[in-house]
């Protein structure tokens, strides 16, 4: 989604919106823009495309170039089209009738028809954006101070925002508004940084400030001050992060998605350090925030997620449903929100998400809050509003995650939910002994997921060996299934190959008639208590030609009767099983994009952090 950088200090602004702006790149754009105030007048460039594309731009009109622009404040952002198509009118920033004003805008302003209207003909609108319909609203109400014209406009505005506005007449200011849309302020030495998240500021500091919705920052040589929209001054202070820049660097990796995939058994070890209690056999998440005797009252669970994060979310209801014997519900956020969920206070519901900023999953979370339930988050990104507004839950520690295909932080979230689940298992119904098992077994797993990174050259040539192929099924049975479906998500957003994903025993529920000699299907058929289930299905497969690349237990030699291609993964108990199983679809995905010269980290059409509806 559109990504937001600012700057106000001593040094040259340019740079640091465009270096800004490329930490942002992951979270997917079809536009960029950047204005920047040189001697009382802005000037601004946008251009549809890359980032590199804007600084083509740049150069040929000789802004930042030979003529130099020597400003030390400006905004700069990237688009993720909405309202309007993908043109340069439409690229942020906007600008109001007299150039004096210019905004960047992440999020949707609901009523900007309106608005538009009763601005009426005295404004001249050059783009087709919501945004550019605040700018002169703005404008409308501008006395000479600019926070209080941003107040005024945004009291007349439905909808989302996260804003950073400068005026020409105010050039030691910023401001910047949040509602729905994340900002976070950066506190330098007598310079500041305001962005869509922290990895554009962490190469200059790690002291920053989480923007709440309905806050307002005015950002000036005097320092930070932050208000609510009822223009009341708040006390705010800066806080530090522990990322720094080269967690999020790519380090001599292709892209990022390699990088990640390979991170994962050193990230799944930070997701379990210190939480997983080998005596007890159990897990201590303090972040529960709950006593035994609230624990004790709960009689189900509801897991709420998008995407990747939902089908973390399907391995954590087999592993609370067996472990300790709670009913569980995975819901998909978009539609949770606008359900009738039947909740009380006695239902925990637990919101998962990588950027914590999803915007369908923040909304069904405070619908669920509202209704009673217990709320709480296991998130990745530090003082993202999920973590922020639930009561409670956990880190996955998965450090940032810049690739806009999830990899690192679905095993990260299936890590935590499985404590989660062993923890009320102890607590419920789980013996000691099996408690104990699987504590070892997860003390286990990053040996065996490096194991099975080493996989990787194998699967390339099974990439290219397939990667003519236009469709593909993934199947998988109890816990595999959401790892078929997410193989299958991977490979769909990666390589942009169609692919569906189903339960091993529901193919021949209708599926199967797409079988034939063109149709290759991935099958997870690993030791586990359906395996004679899942074979059953794979021969059935077998029996229609078409090709199969079968996921299988080291030493299951039977597999090699089936097909030539077959991927050998270690054994661990089964409801880790996704930990390492997950890891050759992943691999899978990534070579075969790659072979198709795809753009890995940045897919088309996607966004890392989806922030609008
Ligand atoms: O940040 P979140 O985990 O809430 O994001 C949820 C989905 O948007 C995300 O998992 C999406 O499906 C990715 N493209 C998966 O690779």
């Amino acid at each position: 989604m559109c990504g937001i950088v600012g700057y106000i200090g001593k040094k040259q602004a340019l740079p640091i919106l465009l270096n800004g702006l490329k930490r942002l790149e992951y979270r997917g754009y079809d536009s960029a823009g950047v204005a920047v105030l040189n001697e009382g007048l802005f000037q601004t460039t946008r251009s549809v495309g890359k980032i590199d594309n804007l600084v083509a731009k740049m150069q040929d009109e000789k802004i930042g170039g030979a003529s130099g622009i020597n400003g030390t404040m400006g905004i700069a952002h990237t688009r993720w089209a909405t309202h309007g198509g993908v043109t340069e009118e439409n690229a942020h920033p906007h600008k109001d009738c007299t150039g004096n004003l210019m905004i960047v805008h992440n999020g949707i302003i609901e009523n900007y028809r309106e608005l538009k209207e009763d601005l009426g003909k005295k404004h001249e609108f050059k783009s087709q954006t919501d945004t550019e319909v605040l700018a002169h609203l703005i404008e409308s109400l501008y006395k000479g101070d600019l926070r209080l014209a941003v107040e005024a406009a945004l009291a007349k505005v439905r909808g989302t925002y996260g804003l950073v506005a400068m005026h020409a007449s105010e050039p030691t200011k910023i401001v910047a508004a949040r509602l729905g849309s994340p900002l976070v302020v950066g506190v330098g030495d007598k310079e500041y940084y305001v962005a869509s998240d922290t990895s554009p500021m962490l190469a200059h500091t790690q002291q920053v400030i989480f923007l709440d919705d309905g806050e307002i920052a005015e950002i000036s040589e005097h320092g930070v001050q932050i208000y609510n929209l009822a223009d009341e001054r708040l006390n705010k202070p800066s806080e530090k992060i522990d990322w720094d820049e080269t967690t999020a660097e790519r380090q001599g990796h292709d892209h990022f998605m390699l990088k990640e995939i390979l991170d994962q058994p050193t990230v799944i070890k930070d997701a379990l350090r210190g939480r997983l209690v080998e005596s007890d056999g159990t897990a201590r998440l303090g972040g529960l925030n709950m006593t035994e005797e609230e624990m004790h009252k709960i009689k189900r669970v509801i897991l709420i997620a998008c995407g990747t994060a939902s089908y973390a979310a399907l391995v954590g209801k087999y592993a609370f449903e067996r472990l300790a014997g709670l009913p569980t519900t995975v819901e998909i956020a978009s539609e949770f929100r606008y359900s009738d969920p039947v909740i009380d206070n006695h239902t925990l519901v637990f919101g998962i998400s990588q950027s914590g900023e999803t915007a369908d999953t923040l909304a069904a979370l405070r619908e669920a809050k509202r209704k009673g339930a217990f709320v709480r988050g296991i998130v990745n990104v530090v003082g993202s509003t999920i973590a922020r507004e639930t009561d409670g839950g956990t880190y996955i520690h998965a450090g940032p995650e810049l690739a806009v295909a999830s990899t690192k932080a679905f095993m990260n979230m299936i890590g935590v939910l499985l404590m989660y689940a062993l923890q009320f298992g102890r607590v419920n119904r789980l013996a000691v002994a099996t408690g104990q098992r699987l504590v070892k077994a997860m003390l286990q797993i990053s040996g065996k997921m490096k194991q099975t990174l080493e996989l990787s050259d194998q699967i390339k040539i099974l990439a290219k060996k397939y990667s003519g192929y236009k469709n593909y099924f993934f199947l998988g049975r109890g816990v595999n299934y959401p790892v078929a479906l997410e193989g299958s998500l991977k490979l769909k957003e990666c390589s942009y190959i169609h692919s569906e994903a189903y339960p091993g025993g529901e193919m021949k529920h209708g599926p199967i008639a797409l079988l034939s000699p063109d149709f290759p299907v991935m099958a997870i058929m690993t030791k586990n208590q359906l395996y004679d289930k899942m074979r059953s299905n794979v021969e059935e497969i077998k029996a229609r030609q078409a090709p199969l690349i079968i996921i299988a237990t080291e030493g299951d030699d039977k597999a090699k009767e089936l097909s030539e291609d077959v991927i050998y993964v270690p054994a661990t108990m089964e409801l880790l099983e996704p930990l390492i199983n997950t890891i050759p679809l992943q691999l899978f995905a990534y070579h075969t994009a790659v072979m198709l010269g795809r753009d890995v980290d940045r897919p088309r059409n996607l966004a890392k952090s989806v922030t609008v509806e």
